[in-house]
């Protein structure tokens, strides 16, 4: 399966943070915040990616990344040239995906929790079919909407709905078959002009192929997309990596955890760092020794 991630966008919810710089390079407490969504599908055992930013920021984003050899992942770039919704991913990554299984993560969306890369990776796994993540929300008109009937299964699903039919927001990490991409090709701009996601989702649950994970009371989630919740979401990561000994997000730490780099390539990546990072990477592997 080959990941997508969505860093494209204007960020005016943002502005003036992101007159100058893309949001998803912003920084999430002591990362840049598309290390997030990256190291979701990381733990989902996905290792070729495609970054789709705006054609502005691109540079940028290979400065950061590369090609991810680094990391024993293979990062490709490509651009959307405007905000013409979340489903034109697949059709700019159609040649990537090769007529293969996807995953789309979008490049401010940001998940941590205990369990969660169980979660993903089983979705990973399925072999048919589309998986959603669903998260309880206070205010149900900012999100696509997913209305579960008591057996678990969707019944219907919505984008920003004026009259929501429950309060489970669908997060923005998807895995879908290798149907996607047709499926995309079908969708029309909505009343505001974009190639929704939730369009893609409707025609999965259409056919019956839409399976809901309704994300459990120990899992966050976070669009970090307005001035609070980027606040928050730095605040809440800087708090749990005070409280206990591990860091959220941390790349090099699941690349070696995930076996896709070894004990060496850790400390040549440890030694990168001048700052926390370095003693940090560098316990990963005490530990590893002395247990
Ligand atoms: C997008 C999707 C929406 C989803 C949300 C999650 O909204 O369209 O269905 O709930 O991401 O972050 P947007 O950020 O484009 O408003």
């Amino acid at each position: 399966m080959k990941g997508i991630i969505l860093a494209g966008g204007a960020g005016s919810r943002l502005a003036p943070l992101t007159n100058s710089i893309s949001k998803q390079l912003l920084p999430v407490y002591d990362k840049p915040m598309i290390h997030y969504p990256i190291s979701t599908l990381m733990l989902a055992g996905i290792r070729e990616l495609l970054i789709i930013t705006t054609p502005q920021s691109r540079e940028q984003f290979e400065a950061l990344l590369g090609d991810g050899s680094h990391l024993g992942m293979s990062f490709s770039y490509a651009t959307q040239s405007a905000p013409n919704g979340l489903a034109e991913a697949f059709l700019i990554g159609e040649s990537f995906l090769a007529g293969g299984p996807s995953a789309l993560a979008l490049g401010d969306n940001i998940f941590h929790g205990a369990g969660f890369s169980g979660v993903v990776r089983s979705a990973a796994e399925a072999k048919a079919g589309a998986s959603v993540f669903a998260y309880e929300v206070q205010d149900p008109h900012q999100f696509g909407i997913v209305e579960v009937g008591e057996d678990g299964r969707a019944i219907s699903i919505e984008e920003k709905p004026v009259h929501p039919k429950s309060n489970w927001a669908v997060t923005g990490l998807y895995f879908y078959d290798q149907d996607v991409v047709d499926i995309a090709k079908t969708v029309k701009p909505s009343a505001r002009g974009e190639l929704e996601i939730t369009c893609v989702n409707a025609k999965y649950l259409a056919r019956g192929d839409l399976d809901v994970v309704q994300l459990s009371r120990g899992t966050t989630w976070w669009d970090a997309g307005t001035f609070d919740s980027l606040l928050q979401v730095s605040n809440y990561v800087r708090a749990v990596e005070r409280q206990q000994r591990y860091k959220v997000a941390c790349l090099e730490e699941i690349a070696w955890r995930q076996g896709f780099i070894s004990d060496d390539d850790l400390l040549r990546l440890a030694n990168n760092y001048k700052n926390g990072y370095k003693p940090y990477l560098e316990s990963l592997l005490d530990s590893s020794t002395s247990s």
